[in-house]
């Protein structure tokens, strides 16, 4: 029955939840690597979640890319109300991904369905440390800054490590380094091995891991059975107020054996 179904996939967030210790887990039925609709409906989640823990007064939301997170920004609906204002900030800059999926797009998209505001942050991809330096000095990029260091909510993805290093067009050299270190899971711009240590960091602008330690509103979203692995890496460190969106395939896969 339906009810049935309800409380075997209340058990599996559950165990989920209590495996990585953190405080919330919600999963999506089915395998988002077969199925487009389960990333829409972690939409629906990271929409209802954000409705029920954004408090009063002023937000600040800051926001990876990816193509789960693209679509996610999707199905945002307005987070606004005469007491609530939220403003949307990309959570890095500069990590290296498509126009359509950078954290910037997402940002953007969100604070439109959300009904908020938006702020860009501007660095290009390849830039020489002097001129990083330079640019980090300008008055409107240490004030889009200033304002992601203030961010209390967070919401990002999690990647494949190799992945993510060949999305982004790292060099073979860094993709082998990483493969030696055993690198399985990619977020923020960070690499962490097996055991949720960082083997790699992409030195680059925006929220730091420890940052996010400290972050009221944390939530990571991310599914499908090939993701298993990262997931379950990643979260082994991940902040404890983290609520983890994810789906069946996922979940099923990295409790197996547990
Ligand atoms: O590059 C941004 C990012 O959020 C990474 O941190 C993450 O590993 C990846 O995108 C996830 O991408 P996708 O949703 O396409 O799997």
């Amino acid at each position: 029955t339906l009810m049935e179904q309800f409380t075997g996939m209340d058990q599996l967030e559950k165990k989920l939840a209590a495996l990585f210790q953190i405080e919330r887990c919600l999963i999506v039925s089915g395998n988002s690597d077969e199925q487009e609709k389960v990333i829409g409906e972690f939409g629906e989640l990271i929409d209802e979640a954000l409705q029920r823990q954004l408090p009063d007064g002023r937000n600040i939301i800051a926001v990876m890319g990816g193509t789960t997170m693209a679509e996610v920004a999707r199905h945002v609906s307005p987070l606004e109300t005469n007491k609530r204002h939220n403003l949307f900030v990309p959570a890095r800059g500069g990590i290296g991904e498509a126009v359509a999926i950078q954290a910037n797009s997402v940002s953007a998209l969100m604070a439109a369905n959300a009904h908020g505001e938006h702020r860009v942050l501007y660095v290009p991809e390849q830039l020489s440390e002097n001129a990083y330096h330079t640019l980090l000095k300008e008055p409107s990029i240490k004030g889009v800054l200033a304002m992601i260091k203030e961010a209390n909510c967070v919401v990002h993805s999690i990647g494949r490590a190799v992945h993510m290093a060949a999305r982004r067009k790292m060099s073979e050299d860094e993709i082998i380094r990483l493969k030696q270190k055993n690198a399985v899971a990619e977020s923020f711009g960070y690499f962490f091995d097996e055991n949720g240590a960082i083997v790699h960091k992409v030195p680059r602008i925006g929220l730091s891991l420890e940052d996010i330690q400290k972050m009221p509103i944390v939530l990571a979203v991310a599914g499908g059975k090939s993701k298993a692995k990262a997931i379950t890496a990643y979260m082994k460190n991940a902040p404890k107020q983290t609520w983890l969106i994810t789906d069946e395939a996922a979940a099923n896969e990295i409790l197996k054996g547990k």
